[in-house]
């Protein structure tokens, strides 16, 4: 007799509670349910204008870019059901971040340093225009690492197979640098100094003190820990998905976007989190002296009274990128909706992506 997803469902809700397994990351695991598909017809709740892939579950914007006039989102992505698991880096290419269409998977488990799964990252646009990605692995150890990927062929302006950096990883939990092996995620888009050097942020936490741990490098393969975080903030938890951007200080709203090694008189600082503790997305404004690696913010994510955040319902792991040419900044982000587990097999999906566009005030 074939047993319905739903009825499997309901079974394993009996055996294990609330149908929860142990959490991995943020989200919860329930490793029966990863590999069901389902492909339902009936499907009023599909959004009609923001992104989500055909079916499947879908977390994390990875790596938004803009390349030879083609706009590129890779995403966290299960291809085997409407739960979190298998993770890779879905891809779809898009003329008007409107309509997209998707292209194989661009990153997935294929070395020892990211063979249990392919987290999020950010891309960075390196001189003379060739995009590079930076992302976690997760290793044998299910240690979390970073590492580079590159496009295989610059000319092909789908950018549909990415090269991994035999180098890889290139940040790593030592017993010598005090990471957190299981805390150690989603590097950022990276910004580069008038002295030579890039520098990436990474989330992390020690005990309950969520932080930003700074990297540096001059070839963006060889990456050396900064001695002090950017920023750390003690009782908030592990900050995923941080990203830092300079913002016009203009005394009023501002529709430019600025490029993201920019800095100077008139320029502050945006440092965005993803609470793990909270799933919100929170962001500081401050003042970064590059030459210190320093950034000093007006209030601080402890002062719940007046810390900000992007959105006040659901909105989480968002990423920001600049498009030069158009002068904007635009932010994407997952909408985890509301929907229960038992629906999201059913519907055969969950999550959506939404963005904003500075430009438009
Ligand atoms: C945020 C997050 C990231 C991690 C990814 C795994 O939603 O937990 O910290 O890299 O999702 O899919």
């Amino acid at each position: 007799m074939a047993i319905s997803p739903i009825l499997l469902l309901a079974i394993l809700s009996l055996i294990y509670g609330n149908g929860v397994l142990p959490i991995e990351a943020t989200h919860h695991v329930y490793r029966n349910l990863q590999t069901l598909s389902s492909d339902s017809s009936d499907q009023p709740y599909r959004t009609a204008y923001h992104f989500q892939p055909r079916k499947n579950w879908i977390n994390d914007p990875n790596g938004p870019m803009r390349y030879k006039g083609l706009y590129h989102l890779f995403y966290q992505y299960n291809p085997k059901g409407a739960v979190w698991g298998n993770i890779v880096w879905a891809h779809s290419i898009s003329n008007d971040l409107v309509n997209w269409t998707p292209l194989d998977h661009a990153i997935y488990p294929s070395q020892p340093s990211d063979i249990n799964g392919c987290w999020s990252g950010s891309a960075t646009i390196l001189p003379g225009g060739k995009p590079a990605i930076l992302y976690t692995g997760i290793n044998p150890n299910k240690h979390q690492v970073q590492n580079l990927a590159i496009p295989k062929n610059m000319s092909d302006p789908l950018l549909r197979e990415w090269v991994k950096s035999p180098k890889n990883p290139l940040m790593a939990p030592t017993s010598s640098n005090n990471i957190n092996s299981s805390s150690f995620r989603d590097p950022t888009t990276a910004w580069l100094g008038k002295d030579g050097y890039w520098r990436v942020l990474i989330g992390s936490k020690i005990h309950t003190r969520g932080m930003a741990i700074l990297y540096k490098s001059k070839n963006f393969v060889n990456w050396v820990q900064a001695k002090q975080p950017l920023h750390s903030a003690e009782g908030t938890g592990m900050w995923e998905c941080p990203d830092f951007y300079p913002v016009l200080d203009n005394k009023g709203p501002s529709t430019i976007g600025l490029d993201t090694s920019v800095n100077g008189d008139n320029v502050r600082h945006v440092l965005k989190v993803s609470l793990d503790d909270t799933k919100h997305d929170h962001y500081l404004i401050g003042t970064y002296d590059i030459a210190k690696d320093i950034f000093t913010p007006d209030n601080g994510f402890e002062d719940s009274q007046t810390v900000l955040r992007y959105d006040y319902g659901k909105y989480y792991a968002s990423k920001t990128i600049f498009e030069d040419g158009k002068n904007r900044r635009v932010l994407l982000g997952w909408v985890n909706e509301s929907s229960s587990v038992p629906d999201d097999i059913k519907k055969g999906w969950a999550g959506i992506h939404v963005s904003f566009d500075s430009s438009i005030s």
